[in-house]
């Protein structure tokens, strides 16, 4: 396995039998790293190389992607399509929506609706694009980051309120291969207080459901990535599907045309069937293997650089003591290994993933080896833990209203 990315990442780097680093956008430049090491399959992590139709490029030069075609990826790179594809092909969980391609009249429009609205770019912006009224923002202060922020085109949608939770789907051939539920944490401070982010941490139980989700509810997830890719044309990679659990239902967030971060690092731990037979069976166009997972809960817990999302420390020379965390998983994240040591980069630096058969365990488990690795980056402690959880369950029950 080799790996073609923008930065030196030391974890990658200990498996992989050779690291390139390239603009991860620049398709040529990949698909002639892939060339080099004679490659016969490629796996594409970030939606930027998706949106630079870095899967097109390696098709075109014989070297099969396992990610979507950068037109199909608009599932995820074009926040305007994926809700216009959403209405259009009927799939299901779609809120109420309108599309701009001028600020001045999404702003117009965002003064004067009536509820409270999430207003999104419609293009990529690291999942920190979005804000919601009566939530992050007020209307007068969605009105005027609009107006503001540059952007032409927008989505404005109804404010969806609710639990989110993640479902991730592997794609090949209009067959999908559902993993477990996970619940992601994008505010940055504890408490889900503060801006957005990529994602601080994460939580997956020992099974497919959350313990605030019912199997109906984690059923009518796939349900929708199942209709989802019944009407794309020719998807291939995975499917992220982000839900939200509201009183009327479950409604789409968003889709990613990839795997999550941090999702990604709950799913693929407990994942036993090899990721290699998922990807060889898409390329060779045979059925995709059952997954297995084994009954393990996951807490992952992101350490990152003072300041992220606002205003990062970028160029911090940090350690991380790998030999303190255990049992517990250490996943570099945007680190620059050069000749000296590890830097931070302007995102998140690492991860921690602890593993038990209960949530608690595994909470346990990430919170020492996150005290133990390194300091001088900072986290959000309460993800995973039981108080945590136990609000999450409140509140779904509320909106059932139980
Ligand atoms: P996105 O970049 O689309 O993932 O959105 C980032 C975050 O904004 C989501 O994880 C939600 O927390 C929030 N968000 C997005 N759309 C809505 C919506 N319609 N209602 C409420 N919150 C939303
Ligand atoms: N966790 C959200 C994302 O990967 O976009």
């Amino acid at each position: 396995m080799y790996c073609c990315a923008s930065n030196r990442n030391p974890g990658i780097a200990r498996l992989a039998a050779g690291v390139e680093t390239v603009d991860e956008t620049d398709a040529g430049a990949v698909a002639d790293c892939a060339e080099d090491v004679g490659a016969d399959a490629a796996v594409i992590g970030p939606e930027s190389a998706l949106a630079a139709g870095v899967a097109d490029e390696l098709a075109a030069r014989g070297v099969f992607p396992f990610g979507p075609r950068a037109d199909a990826a608009r599932i995820e790179t074009d926040k305007s399509y994926q809700r216009r594809f959403m209405r259009e092909a009927s799939v299901p969980g779609c809120p109420a929506f309108e599309t701009f391609d001028a600020a001045a009249a999404a702003a117009d429009y965002v003064a004067a609706a009536e509820g409270d609205v999430a207003v999104k770019p419609a293009g990529l912006t690291g999942g920190k694009g979005v804000r919601v009224t009566g939530d992050q923002v007020t209307k007068p202060e969605a009105v005027d980051y609009v107006r503001e922020s540059g952007y032409d085109d927008w989505v404005v949608e109804e404010r969806l309120v609710g639990e989110e939770f993640t479902v991730q789907a592997f794609v090949a051939d209009g067959e999908v291969r559902p993993t477990p539920a996970v619940q992601d944490h994008k505010r940055a401070y504890e408490g889900d207080e503060g801006p957005n982010t990529g994602g601080m941490g994460s939580y997956a139980d020992a099974g497919p459901v959350l313990p605030f989700l019912t199997r109906d509810d984690y059923d009518r997830a796939v349900e929708i990535l199942e209709a989802t890719v019944g009407a794309l044309d020719d998807y291939t990679g995975v499917l992220y599907g982000q839900f939200m659990l509201t009183a009327e239902g479950i409604r789409v967030v968003e889709f990613n045309a990839r795997l999550g971060d941090p999702e990604a690092m709950n799913v693929l731990p407990a994942m036993e069937t090899p990721l290699a037979d998922v990807v060889r069976a898409a390329r060779d166009g045979t059925t995709l293997p059952d997954l297995s997972f084994a009954p393990t809960a996951t807490v992952c817990k992101y350490a990152v650089p003072a300041g992220y999302p606002t205003d990062p420390e970028r160029g911090a020379r940090i350690s991380v003591d790998e030999d303190s965390v255990g049992d517990a998983l250490l996943f570099y994240a945007s680190v620059d290994e050069r000749s000296d040591g590890l830097y931070t980069t302007t995102s998140r630096s690492f991860a921690v993933v602890g593993r038990g058969e209960r949530i608690a365990a595994a909470e346990r488990q990430a919170a020492a080896a996150l005290d133990a690795a390194g300091d001088g980056l900072r986290a959000r402690h309460d993800v995973g833990t039981a108080d945590l959880v136990q609000r999450r369950v409140d509140h779904a029950r509320r909106l059932r209203g139980d």
